[in-house]
């Protein structure tokens, strides 16, 4: 029993409330690699959610106006619809609002201050909110975040932090001994590269400055990193540490983490290095998949590719958008998704080849025979060689499609199963049964002809199980027949004699390119056109308001704090022809060293002011909000006193 169970996982999202077809690829893949498990037998556990806590969540409630439990609500209610009609089979959609979860969550904490992996210090560095992660001065590129190239800013609180260096040599050691636990074999070497050859620092699992998270059990002041609330769920899903365990015990380790690229060091570094210290055994495979562009562009609002993948649907079906992200997009690497090419392959593999052979296939059946299918005209007639190739090839192309799918190679399984309908299709203009038909004596190579379609469509329809919802459901109806187990391809002539078919409706109706394409145009200018109109809502200036600022390139020539004040920095600020003193708000984001000599903007006839206490002359430039500002600064060698226009 233990090796026939098969535990898949997801990421659990980010409840940001942009679902655009790249961020469902994951979970359609997962899916079909979890209705594949099931086909070929086995007991599958299928987890996905969201991972609701953090900073980022809780800022963009607060932008919405709205507790962070209520935002979310909403995006979590929006993405279970979403799955419903992308038809993703889930066992479980965990939250980690859930409460089991949040239990499990503490519990594991205070695992790991019992068994001396956890210790309380100060953590001061850099923090990425969109990307939810820690960096390091080093692992900054040019100052921002390596992953996702935004603005990093300073964090430096009491924290706790987790031993991860303690792990480095054994997950080295993994990783060696374990060649197949991360696939593809680029995202491994990433990993040796970039962090463990470099080591591994120990890593601040909580954080003081903000509340939306699950309080640490035992200095409630702290709630828990997000990523360590977020990896978790992958046990506590399961019950881990809960009074009923017994899907844990059944299911973990898991057979397979689909993750994005992105985010494959949390799942390979720091995920394995958490289950070292809880003492429990690792995944058996993370597999690193790639990022879908749209149109050769990444998705996004400004480029106009941006779509809910709902649009994609009003004129395709769900299963031919599942078909097309398994087939064209090669799982491990980056690939695209265009609409064009979408309509065309679904007309050329999905109408042209599989549509058509069905519809034709159960045609003659109706026309020569009322539909009833033959069996033992099957076993009475002597295979000629069209029959035996066929035979053979459907043969050899199940047993590869069983290997890809097993090694997640989805996209070559449907190659190979399409191979399989393009010989059918071959079959039957070699055999020309209208041809047959025409000649009595002909009658039962006829039948055979076309029960070894019927039989032929069957068992690649059983294939397609995994990649489609509604289509096998549709042509078993119009075959006749129920016998859909993954058993029952391996022998060829399952269906009864006598069976009765019955044409139903075209499974993929061709889609008017053309017309389609024109309304999808359309579409997208009426959105710029939206766009445009918004801007007339901004109150502009002339430039005659603009030559009231008067802007100077100065530098800071000393930097000083004022007593009492704790954000308020007095500095002495060289404009060319005078020394002038500005104060300015910088304690929270800048250092005394960092200042000194800096150039910077500043405005010169502002009204002068005292600050607490303090006279200021001026104003000086700098960009962000609360969490992030940073200087303005002058892109080269400047004289002080410069203008600014
Ligand atoms: O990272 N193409 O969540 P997330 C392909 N909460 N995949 C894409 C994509 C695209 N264009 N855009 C996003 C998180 N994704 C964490 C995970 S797991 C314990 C915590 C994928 O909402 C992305 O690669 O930012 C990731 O795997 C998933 O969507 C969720 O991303
Ligand atoms: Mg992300």
């Amino acid at each position: 029993m233990e090796n026939n169970k098969f535990y898949i996982t997801t990421p659990i999202y980010y409840p940001s409330g942009n679902f655009h077809v790249g961020t469902c690829y994951c979970t359609i893949v997962a899916d079909v690699i979890a209705r594949y498990n099931r086909l070929i037998g086995k007991d599958v556990f299928f987890l996905t959610g969201t991972d609701e806590h953090g900073q980022k969540i809780e800022n963009k409630a607060k932008d919405a106006g709205v507790t962070p439990k209520e935002y979310v609500d909403k995006i979590v209610a929006n993405s279970k619809e979403l799955w419903k009609i992308l038809g993703i089979s889930y066992d479980r959609f965990i939250r980690t609002t859930d409460e089991d979860h949040e239990k499990c969550v503490q519990k594991i904490m205070q695992k790991l201050l019992d068994s001396g992996d956890i210790y309380k210090s100060e953590y001061e560095g850099k923090y990425c909110t969109p990307c939810e992660s820690f960096f390091t001065e080093s692992q900054l590129v040019d100052g921002k975040c390596p992953d996702c190239g935004r603005e990093v800013s300073l964090v430096k609180e009491e924290s706790y932090f987790f031993k991860l260096s303690k792990y480095e040599d054994r997950l080295k050691e993994f990783f060696k001994e374990n060649p197949d636990f991360l696939i593809p074999e680029t995202r491994k070497n990433e990993m040796f590269a970039s962090f463990l050859d470099k080591g591994l620092e120990d890593l601040c699992i909580t954080r003081t400055t903000f509340r939306w998270g699950i309080e640490v059990p035992f200095d409630p002041k702290h709630i828990v990193y997000v990523w360590v609330d977020a990896l978790s769920n992958y046990i506590s899903a399961l019950g881990y540490l809960s009074d009923d365990d017994s899907l844990f015990r059944k299911f973990w380790p898991a057979d397979l983490h689909l993750v994005g690229k992105e985010i494959t060091r949390f799942h390979t570094i720091i995920w394995p290095a958490l289950l070292m210290a809880l003492d429990l055994p690792l995944p058996k495979r993370v597999f690193g998949h790639g990022w879908l562009v749209v149109g050769g562009k990444k998705i996004s609002k400004s480029f106009g590719n941006y779509k809910d993948p709902r649009e994609y649907l009003k004129y395709s079906s769900v299963d031919s958008l599942r078909y097309y992200l398994l087939k064209e997009i090669t799982l491990g690497l980056d690939g695209n998704f265009d609409e064009e090419m979408y309509i065309q392959k679904i007309n050329s593999d999905l109408a042209n080849d599989y549509g058509n052979l069905v519809s034709r296939t159960i045609a003659m059946a109706e026309k020569y025979f009322s539909g009833v299918l033959s069996r033992k005209a099957y076993e009475n007639e002597l295979n000629t060689d069209s029959d035996n190739e066929l035979l053979k090839k459907i043969t050899e192309n199940i047993a590869e499609y069983k290997i890809n799918n097993d090694n997640q190679r989805p996209d070559v399984a449907l190659d190979k199963l399409m191979e399989i309908v393009s010989f059918a299709n071959k079959y039957i203009d070699l055999n020309e049964p209208w041809v047959l038909a025409k000649d009595e004596s002909k009658k039962e190579r006829l039948a055979k002809v076309i029960y070894i379609l019927a039989e032929t469509i069957r068992i690649v329809t059983v294939m397609l199980k995994p990649y489609m919802i509604e289509t096998p459901k549709k042509v078993f109806e119009q075959l006749g027949t129920d016998i859909d187990t993954w058993d029952s391809i391996f022998e060829f002539g399952k269906i009864k004699d006598g069976t009765v078919c019955k044409k139903g409706e075209n499974v993929f109706p061709r889609i008017d390119s053309k017309a389609v394409l024109e309304e999808i145009k359309k579409a997208e200018e009426e959105v710029k056109k939206e766009e445009s109109s918004n801007l007339e809502g901004i109150k502009y200036i002339s430039l005659d308001d603009l030559d009231k600022v008067e802007l100077k390139v100065g530098q800071i020539l000393e930097v000083s704090k004022i007593e009492g004040a704790k954000k308020l920095y007095k500095l002495n600020v060289d404009l060319g022809k005078e020394k002038r003193q500005i104060v300015s708000g910088l304690v929270p984001y800048y250092t005394e060293e960092e200042l000194l000599n800096k150039k910077v903007i500043v405005v010169t006839n502002l009204k002068p002011a005292v600050l607490c206490k303090t006279e200021s002359y001026g104003m000086i430039l700098a960009a962000g909000d609360k969490e992030n500002v940073k200087l303005i600064t002058v892109d080269g060698e400047m004289e002080n006193g410069e203008g600014v226009h």
